[in-house]
C-alpha cells in the first residue's frame, strides 16, 4: 500500500479561509454553534475556527454509520451526542468529507427535529460522483474524484488522520 499526496495542506488552508470568510460574513451578529462531526472533522473544524473572525460556540457529535471500513451503509449510530442546548441557535455541521451524503442527510434531519434556527453544512471535501441522496453543503469544500483519500483527519482503519495532506491510497 502506497500514499499518493491528492491536496497539499497549502489548498487546504486557502480553501478553508475561503469558507471561513464566507461564514463570518452571513453569520455577523448571530448565535453560531460549530459542531464537528468526530472523528473525522476535528482538523478541519480546529482549523476552520481559528479563521472565523466572530464568537462561535463548539460542540462535537461522534458517529459512526455500519458498514465495512470504506462503504457507508446510511444506518448512523450516535456514539456521542452533542452536550448544549441548541434551542435556538444557528448550526454549522462541520464535516470532513461528503460522500455518498447519508451520514450529513441523517444529521441534518436530526438537528432539524431539535429547534434550531437553522441548520446547515460545511465540509472540506466533496465526492459528487458518489451521492447516494440529493445533499450539497452549503458552504462546499474541495472536489475530489471517487477515490479512497486519507489525511487531513481522514483514516484507514483508524490509521492517517494526521497527515497534513490529503492522499490517496493505492493497494
Ligand atoms: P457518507 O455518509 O457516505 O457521505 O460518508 C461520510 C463519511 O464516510 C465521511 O465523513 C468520512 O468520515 C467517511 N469517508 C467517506 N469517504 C472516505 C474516504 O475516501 N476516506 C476516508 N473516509 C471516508
Ligand atoms: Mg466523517
Amino acid at each position: 500500500m502506497s500514499l499518493r499526496v491528492l491536496i497539499t495542506r497549502e489548498q487546504l488552508e486557502k480553501k478553508t479561509k475561503e469558507l471561513a470568510d464566507a461564514i463570518s460574513r452571513d453569520y455577523k451578529d448571530k448565535e453560531l454553534v460549530l459542531v464537528g462531526v468526530l472523528k473525522g472533522g476535528f482538523v478541519f473544524l480546529a482549523d476552520l475556527a481559528r479563521k472565523i473572525a466572530m464568537d462561535v460556540t463548539i460542540d462535537f457529535i461522534s458517529v459512526s454509520s455500519y458498514g465495512s471500513s470504506t462503504e457507508s451503509s446510511g444506518v448512523v449510530r450516535i456514539n456521542k451526542d452533542i452536550d448544549s442546548d441548541i434551542t435556538g441557535k444557528h448550526i454549522l455541521i462541520v464535516e470532513d468529507l461528503i460522500d455518498t451524503g447519508l451520514t450529513l442527510n441523517y444529521l441534518k434531519e436530526l438537528f432539524n427535529t431539535k429547534g434550531c434556527a437553522s441548520v446547515k453544512l460545511v465540509a472540506i471535501m466533496d465526492k459528487p460522483e458518489r451521492r447516494k441522496v440529493d445533499l450539497k453543503a452549503d458552504y462546499s469544500g474541495i472536489e475530489i474524484p471517487d477515490e479512497f483519500v486519507v489525511g487531513y483527519g481522514l483514516d484507514y482503519a483508524g490509521k492517517y488522520r494526521n497527515l497534513p495532506d490529503v492522499c490517496v491510497v493505492d493497494e
